[in-house]
């Protein structure tokens, strides 16, 4: 496992550098709805990291976010989004990540997000603990969603979807020191995993957004559940991360009820 984390490391490694090399470059932009871009650099990046993981890996699987689902044969499925962040990226918004993680079957084994900027690694093996930078995290002992730092961001899809989460936006900002909204998911994670966010909570996410950084959350000791507390579905699409002593409080705000601000 150690050696799928290590070229796990080293392939993210690689994209974050294209990624943050062509940051402030000329690259294509296009919409995929109304607030759902993509861009020539995120497609750049997953190709980059396909080749990569086939040229070592080749009966390895791939599920990246880019339209790419490779089933592999052996039971090992890489889950990649390439760059988590477009939307910063996009705007030359220095905020996004490179997310990969390994399953076998449906465990997800090792974990990494990398953002090249910070020049930030967190990583994590299952069982092993997650590190940043190598030096081991752990979540926030906050006790109160009173005293507590949230996360949260909303879909690209926000001006269509049924439930927008501005809502639970309005709620939590009324009972919290604060809510950040820093554009990737992954980071979100990683960021209540070494204690910089109390909890975190998105609705309609994939997977790609939250392999890697869920694994990191629980390896330091936090908790990753759906809204009602339930173990996350492999498509989990909504989640609950915290560092696990404000996971009630926060599921009390998140319960089923008037959801749709507009
Ligand atoms: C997005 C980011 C963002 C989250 C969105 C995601 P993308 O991923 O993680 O923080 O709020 O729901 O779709 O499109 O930048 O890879
Ligand atoms: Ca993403
Ligand atoms: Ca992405």
């Amino acid at each position: 496992m150690t050696n799928l984390l290590e070229d796990a490391v080293r392939i993210s490694r690689i994209a974050g550098k294209l990624l943050k090399d062509r940051l402030l470059t000329e690259f294509s932009v296009e919409h995929k709805g109304p607030a759902d871009l993509v861009t020539e650099m995120d497609r750049s990046a997953q190709e980059l990291i396909k080749q990569e993981i086939l040229y070592k890996y080749p009966d390895h699987g791939i599920l990246a976010e880019e339209d790419l689902d490779i089933r592999g044969s052996d039971g090992f499925r890489w889950i990649v989004d390439p760059l988590d962040g477009t939307t910063n990226y996009a705007h030359r918004f220095p905020v996004f990540s490179v997310s990969i993680a390994v399953a076998l079957e449906n465990d997800i084994l090792c974990g990494v997000v990398y953002n090249p900027v910070s020049e930030e690694l967190f990583k994590a093996i299952r069982g092993s603990g997650a590190s940043l930078n190598g030096f081991p995290i752990k979540v926030s002992d906050t006790l109160n969603l009173e005293d507590s730092l949230l996360g949260t961001g909303f879909s690209a899809r926000i001006r269509e979807a049924a439930d927008n989460n501005l809502a639970h936006f309005g709620k939590f900002a009324l009972k919290t020191q604060g809510i950040r909204r820093c554009g990737s998911a992954a980071l979100d994670l990683c960021f209540v995993a070494c204690g910089r966010l109390d909890g975190y909570w998105e609705l309609g996410l994939k997977p790609w957004d939250i392999a890697a950084g869920s694994l990191i959350v629980r390896e330091a000791g936090g908790k990753v559940t759906d809204f009602t507390g339930q173990q996350l579905k492999a498509e989990g699409s909504r989640i609950l991360a915290t560092n696990g002593r404000i996971h009630s409080q926060m599921m009390e705000i998140l319960k089923p009820g008037d959801q749709v601000s507009r």
